[in-house]
């Protein structure tokens, strides 16, 4: 198993190009179940959960064809509607097969993702949305099966919560339902955006894109055709990359980024001490010598993301003073914890609750990543303590981060893939 071996404390220069976001190619990949032409994807992200969802579309009978960076994927020769459990136990988002899958062929069977390190995360809106669509759904061994044979009728689904891979399934079913579908309390975040402009550019009807309230107009099981295009910037990425450079006090560039995406996480930063030069596709941070403490509760875009609290988790321990960090969005999203205590870090958890007390003195040590962000928090911190820290089980970080170590050795860290 690779482990990663970090020398720290070190200053980052430089810039670093950013990957394409894997939060938005997975919907995307999915949506070329609604698609009648063979359909492009280009940015895409090399990385673990990309490669595990073309695995499963593979597995239902569709072909593709990798490029640099690119994919050109072909399901007009859908076989099976089974999405196995040995694939979807890998990746939850194996989830966003349901709702095209479904639309495209009146039934299939899904494996429920099961509970994963950061909490239950139940799909029981995705269902329920389904269920008003007209779909029956029954779940038997550990599978959901849904069948709508007569294709999926619009409907007006609000959802209790916000959810992004859950308006993401039921965006795609709409699609190719008949009449009219609203979604009403719809997720706004950039990566359900971009499906709901590729899907729009492709003939699809698509009112309220980035708002709360989204309407739909399904063609009746009309494959659409879809034209080649490319995977906006990962805002995640970007933002552990503007952490990297915060924790070390470094100045460093990230190109090929949509600043506007990153509002939240720059504000905060903003407001840490740090500065920022920006254009309409770099983010420069300038380093300050005095972190302040941070108010920090991870709620849904355009607020805060959860996907960066557990660094800013590992940058607070550097601030002078106390930091308090909420987690809205998941009920057990705090595993870094101790092991950023395991480097030094002075972290109280009260429920849902962190207070950091910084600025604490990090020295290397041996760490276990327990999810894909808590990894890079582990990194994070490793690049600001004193020694050798080795962080295991990086498989995690393999899941979401393109060439992690490769484009943060290129900013100057001493960083190495060893192997247990
Ligand atoms: C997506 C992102 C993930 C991010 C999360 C929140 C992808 C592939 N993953 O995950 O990186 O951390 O959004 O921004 O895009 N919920 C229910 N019932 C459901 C669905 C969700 O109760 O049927 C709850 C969840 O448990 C959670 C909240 O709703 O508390 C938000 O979850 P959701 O937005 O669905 O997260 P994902 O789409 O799985």
């Amino acid at each position: 198993m690779d482990y990663l071996r970090i020398e720290g404390p070190c200053t980052l220069s430089g810039s670093v190009p950013i990957s394409g976001a894997k939060n938005a190619a997975l919907p995307l990949i999915a949506m070329t179940l609604l698609a009648k032409n063979d359909v492009t994807l280009n940015r895409l992200p090399a990385v673990k959960d990309i490669k595990t969802l073309l695995k499963l579309l593979e597995h239902l009978g569709a072909t593709y064809t990798m490029g640099d960076h690119s994919v050109t994927i072909n399901t007009q020769n859908i076989i099976h509607t089974r999405a196995i459990y040995e694939i979807v136990k890998t990746m939850r988002a194996s989830i966003l097969a349901l709702g095209p899958l479904l639309a495209r062929e009146g039934h299939c069977e899904v494996s429920l993702p099961g509970g994963c390190a950061i909490g239950q995360r139940p799909i029981d809106l995705h269902l329920k949305a389904l269920e008003m669509m007209g779909a029956q759904i029954t779940i038997k061994g550990g599978y959901v099966y849904a069948e709508a044979r007569q294709g999926l009728k619009g409907a007006h689904i609000i959802f209790d919560k916000i959810t992004v891979t859950g308006t993401a399934n039921i965006v795609m079913a709409a699609a190719l339902a008949k009449g009219k579908t609203i979604i009403t309390n719809a997720a706004r975040e950039p990566e359900v955006v971009q499906l709901c402009e590729v899907l729009r550019r492709s003939g699809v009807g698509i009112e309220g894109i980035g708002t709360q309230e989204l309407v739909i107009y399904g063609t009746d099981r009309r494959l659409i055709e879809i034209e080649p295009f490319e995977i906006i910037p990962d805002r995640i990425e970007a933002g552990t990359y503007l952490c990297a450079a915060a924790i070390t006090r470094s100045r460093v560039t990230l190109t090929q980024v949509r600043p506007e995406h990153l509002d939240a996480v720059i504000a905060k930063l903003r407001t840490m001490g740090f500065g920022f030069e920006t254009s309409a596709d770099t983010i420069t941070i300038l380093p300050t010598q005095q972190i302040k403490p941070a108010s920090i509760v991870t709620q849904e875009y355009p607020a805060f993301p959860t996907d960066m609290q557990a660094q800013f988790l590992a940058l607070s321990t550097q601030a002078e003073g106390t930091s308090t960090i909420e987690e809205r969005l998941f009920e057990n999203r705090f595993m870094h914890v101790s092991e950023l205590q395991r480097l030094g870090a002075e972290i109280r958890l009260n429920g849902n609750v962190a207070t950091v007390v910084g600025p604490a003195p990090l020295y290397g040590a041996d760490v276990m990543a327990t999810d894909l962000r808590a990894s890079s928090a582990l990194v994070l911190a490793a690049l600001a303590a004193e020694g050798t820290t080795d962080v295991h089980r990086i498989y995690h970080l393999d899941r979401g981060y393109e060439g992690l170590e490769l484009k943060l050795k290129a900013l100057g860290a001493n960083i190495t893939r060893l192997q247990e």
